[in-house]
C-alpha cells in the first residue's frame, strides 16, 4: 500500500503522537526517514532515516538519507534530501546500494555534522558489512560522502585474552568455511574466530548506532562477527574515524538495532534479536561505564503477550532524549514493510522508568505533556 491511499493519516496539526499511523509532515506527506535518529541542535529537532520507495526495491538506497526539522517533535517540516545516492564514477553510494541506519552528530571541535551510516556495496547483499561518513556544514546538509570502512583494521579489541591475539590458523580457516556463517543465529556459532578472522581487513559493521556521551566523546556500537556480537568502539576527535579502541560485547548474542541512552549514572542499550526485517522481542541491557561490565536484563516491553513479544510489530532505531524535560526519552522504531518499505511505520514511545529500569510500554496515543518541564 502506498502511504497516498492510506487511510489512517496523521496530520501534524494534531500534536499528538500516534505510533503506527502513517505520520504526515506539515504539508500532509508522509515522513519518508526510516532506521532513523534524530540530533538536537541549537533548539531544533533534526530527524535523519533512510528514504525508501514502494514495492521490494525500496529495501535498497535509491533516494538517500531524508531530513525532516522540528521544535516540538511532532510537527516536522520536510527539508529535503541530507545525502543523496550518487550515480558519478567510482561513487561507494550509487543508486541500488544498501544504506541504512544513519545517524548524525555535531562535532564542535571541527564545527561539521557528522553522519554515520551502514553501507553495503550495490549487488554484494549484505557481505560487505562496512561503515560509511558523511559530513556537512549545516545539519540539513548536503552531506559529502568522505569514506567507508571496516573499523579497526589491525588492531584487537581490549577485552580479549592475549592468547586470542592470533590470526586463524589454517585450521580454523577449514573448520569456519564449514559452518558457512550467514548473518543469523544458530548455536554452534564460533564465539572466538570471527574476529580474528577479520583482524587485517577490519571488523564486520552491520546495523549501528552512535552514541554521543555528555563527556564529548562519541562511540559507534555496531552488530559485528557476522552479527553475532556487538562491537563498542571509540571515534576519533573529528568524529570521522575508529580511534582502535573498542571492545566486544555479548559474543554469540545476535544483537542487532542497537540504540543507547545514558540515565541515572548507566549506559542503557536497547537491542533486538536478530530475524531480518520480521520483528522479535527486545533486549535491554545496561552497563556502569560503556566499556562494561554490560548485564542483559531481558525485554523492556510491557503489555499483552502479543504485543510485547515483538516489540510491538518493531525494531528499535534511536533513543531520543528530550531537551528542557527530566528524565524524558523517546523510544524510537520501526515497524518494517519490506514488500513496500515506503509503508514502514514509524513506532515512537515513551520511555517509562519502572523499579529504576527503563520499559516501553503501548500508547494509541501520546503527548510530551508526559514529562514535566525543567
Ligand atoms: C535487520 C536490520 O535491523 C535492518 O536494518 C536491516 O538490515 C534488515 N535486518 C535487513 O534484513
Amino acid at each position: 500500500m502506498d502511504h497516498s491511499e492510506s487511510s489512517e493519516k496523521f496530520p501534524s496539526s494534531a500534536a499528538m503522537i500516534r505510533p503506527g499511523e502513517t505520520w504526515c509532515d506539515i504539508h500532509g506527506t508522509p515522513i519518508n526517514a526510516h532506521g532513523g535518529g534524530v540530533l538536537f541542535h541549537e533548539g531544533i529537532y533534526w530527524w535523519f532515516g533512510e528514504h525508501k520507495i514502494a514495492g521490494e526495491e525500496g529495501n535498497r538506497a535509491h533516494v538517500g538519507v531524508h531530513v525532516y526539522a522540528s521544535e516540538n517533535l511532532t510537527d516536522w517540516r520536510d527539508e529535503g534530501i541530507a545525502l543523496a545516492v550518487d550515480d558519478s564514477p567510482g561513487s561507494e553510494i550509487p543508486s541500488g546500494c544498501v544504506l541504512e541506519r544513519p545517524k548524525v552528530i555535531y562535532n564542535p571541535r571541527t564545527g561539521k555534522f557528522v553522519m554515520w551510516f551502514h553501507l553495503e556495496p550495490k549487488g554484494a547483499g549484505y557481505e560487505g558489512a562496512r561503515s560509511a561518513v558523511a559530513v556537512a556544514d549545516e545539519p540539513a546538509g548536503p552531506y559529502h560522502f568522505l569514506h567507508s570502512l571496516r573499523p579497526n583494521a589491525g588492531i584487537w579489541p581490549e577485552n580479549i585474552p592475549d592468547q586470542q591475539r592470533c590470526l586463524l590458523t589454517g585450521e580454523e580457516q577449514e573448520g569456519l568455511a564449514a559452518l558457512g556463517l550467514g548473518g543469523a543465529p544458530f548455536p554452534w556459532y564460533p564465539k572466538e574466530i570471527c574476529y580474528r578472522r577479520d583482524f587485517e581487513g577490519g571488523q564486520m559493521a552491520r546495523d549501528m548506532t552512535i552514541f554521543l556521551d555528555d563527556d564529548g566523546l562519541a562511540y559507534q556500537l555496531y552488530a559485528s562477527e557476522n552479527n553475532g556480537t556487538l562491537h563498542i568502539s571509540l571515534l576519533d576527535e573529528t568524529f570521522t574515524h575508529p580511534t582502535g579502541r573498542y571492545i566486544r560485547v555479548f559474543p554469540g548474542r545476535f544483537h542487532e538495532a542497537p540504540a543507547v541512552m545514558k540515565w541515572a549514572g548507566r549506559y542503557w542499550l536497547f537491542s533486538s534479536d536478530c530475524t531480518g526485517w520480521s520483528p522479535n522481542t527486545a533486549r535491554l541491557s545496561s552497563a556502569p561505564s560503556i566499556w562494561g561490565p554490560w548485564e542483559e536484563h531481558g525485554n523492556p516491553c510491557l503489555g499483552p503477550g502479543a504485543q510485547i513479544v515483538n516489540c510491538f510489530e518493531a525494531q528499535p532505531t534511536f533513543i531520543l532524549p528530550i531537551h528542557g524535560r527530566k528524565d524524558a526519552f523517546i523510544f524510537m522504531a520501526d515497524r518494517w514493510r519490506p514488500r513496500n518499505p515506503i509503508d514502514g511505520r514509524h513506532i515512537w514511545l515513551p520511555i517509562e522508568f519502572r523499579h529504576g529500569v527503563p520499559t516501553i510500554s503501548w500508547h494509541d496515543s501520546w503527548d510530551l505533556s508526559c514529562w514535566v518541564e525543567e
